[in-house]
């Protein structure tokens, strides 16, 4: 079995440790560990009998939802298939409109997978020692401080036709970009695509700070993505949203199936951006949870820690990472994500998601027990 490009292979890390899939402790894929929300559940139970019906093509009432829930106009969001479906159309735009479309590096994987589908041609600019701290501008924290004069951006393609998909909170490593820089993309670029598939995680007091959500109706050319996979934790269900200009989205839906999301996920959607008890649940977990984790991690002997805003960390690890993945598999069955598919960071790199405080714990013990500390 070829190894995965996405986290979260269980049917691979159960062949590598010789156990069943159910059995892996899986901090590869970075889901929220509180499980499906028991607002989901109920109300997939209350949309069984309508699946002998086609979904409302308008998905009028989950963008109803969506829109009450970040105070937008219906109008302006289009549910997906998962973000992943969405990022697709972006990247049709990005490629229709854009000579060329920036891409910082290193990137989650499906964007070149998008960009090369519709032909796009891609100008990667590597962010990697401003991302890890390696740039004295850079600040250490989980905030990605990039000056706007002198200007990175004086260094990108100057056309009046370049367009740019950005990650915030950026996948692998967790740091947000800061309000001044993503300000100046959307007023320099004349395409820019914000994926904030992780940006729930955020706590509530520093979400709006960071979210481009509230610029989308003062700027035409700014869409924004978001995710239910991960807060939610339903990767299985499928389910995410643009928000972007009405006549964008309607582009989108002329080129697409007429029922990409399902009647399940479309109710699932509906009832759990309404459940509060869940998302501050969330929170409450996060907040315990993720600063115990960073402080066992930095305690790994052979380990440094990048400073992260979402619910994973990227580490940079002394020993070379798949034998230290092979071996937690065989000898404790917990998957963590090596960095392979980021070319840019080879194989001295993992990601961990956060996971609950005992479930951290057993990571925590089991890297303990490799690294000898
Ligand atoms: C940065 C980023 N964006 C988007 C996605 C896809 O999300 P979805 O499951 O909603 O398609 C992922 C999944 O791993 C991701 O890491």
């Amino acid at each position: 079995m070829n190894r995965p490009t996405h986290g979260g292979n269980l049917q691979w890390a159960a062949t590598l440790a010789g156990c069943e899939p159910h059995a892996i402790l899986d901090f590869s894929a970075s889901i929220n560990p509180l499980g499906l929300p028991s607002s989901a559940i109920a109300a997939i139970q209350s949309q069984v009998a309508s699946l002998t019906s086609y979904p409302d093509p308008s998905y009028h009432s989950l963008r109803q939802a969506i829109g009450q829930h970040h105070g937008i106009d219906a109008d302006w969001i289009l549910p997906g298939n998962g973000a992943a479906e969405l990022i697709t159309w972006a990247c049709r735009d990005l490629a229709t409109h854009c000579l060329e479309t920036v891409l910082f590096t290193p990137a989650f994987n499906d964007y070149g997978r998008a960009l090369r589908a519709f032909q796009a041609t891609i100008y990667p600019c590597c962010l990697l020692d401003r991302l890890l701290g390696n740039d004295p501008d850079s600040a250490s924290d989980d905030i990605l401080n990039i000056p706007t004069d002198p200007s990175l951006l004086a260094t990108l393609p100057n056309s009046h036709r370049r367009g740019v998909l950005l990650n915030n909170p950026h996948n692998p490593t967790g740091k947000l970009f800061d309000r001044a820089f993503v300000e100046a993309l959307v007023t320099t670029f004349n395409w820019v695509v914000i994926d904030e598939a992780f940006m729930d995680f955020v706590p509530p007091d520093r979400h709006d700070q960071f979210s481009a959500v509230p610029w989308v109706e003062r700027y035409p050319n700014l869409v924004v993505i978001r995710s239910l996979t991960k807060f939610y934790a339903m990767p299985g269900l499928r389910l995410g949203y643009a928000i972007a200009h009405p006549d964008r989205l309607r582009q989108w839906q002329q080129w697409r199936d007429p029922w990409s999301v399902n009647t399940l996920s479309a109710a699932v959607g509906e009832a759990v951006l309404q459940d509060t008890a869940y998302q501050q649940a969330t929170h409450a977990w996060f907040a315990q949870a993720k600063p115990l984790l960073e402080t066992g991690l930095r305690q790994q002997p052979g380990l440094r820690v990048l400073p992260s805003a979402a619910n994973f960390f990227l580490v940079q690890s002394d020993r070379s990472v798949p034998a230290l993945q092979q071996q937690l598999l065989q000898q404790h069955q917990i998957l963590i994500r090596d960095c392979l598919s980021f070319p840019e960071l080879g194989d001295r790199y993992f990601r961990v998601a956060l996971r609950t405080v005992s479930e951290n714990q057993k990571l925590l013990a089991a890297l303990r027990d490799r690294l000898g500390s």
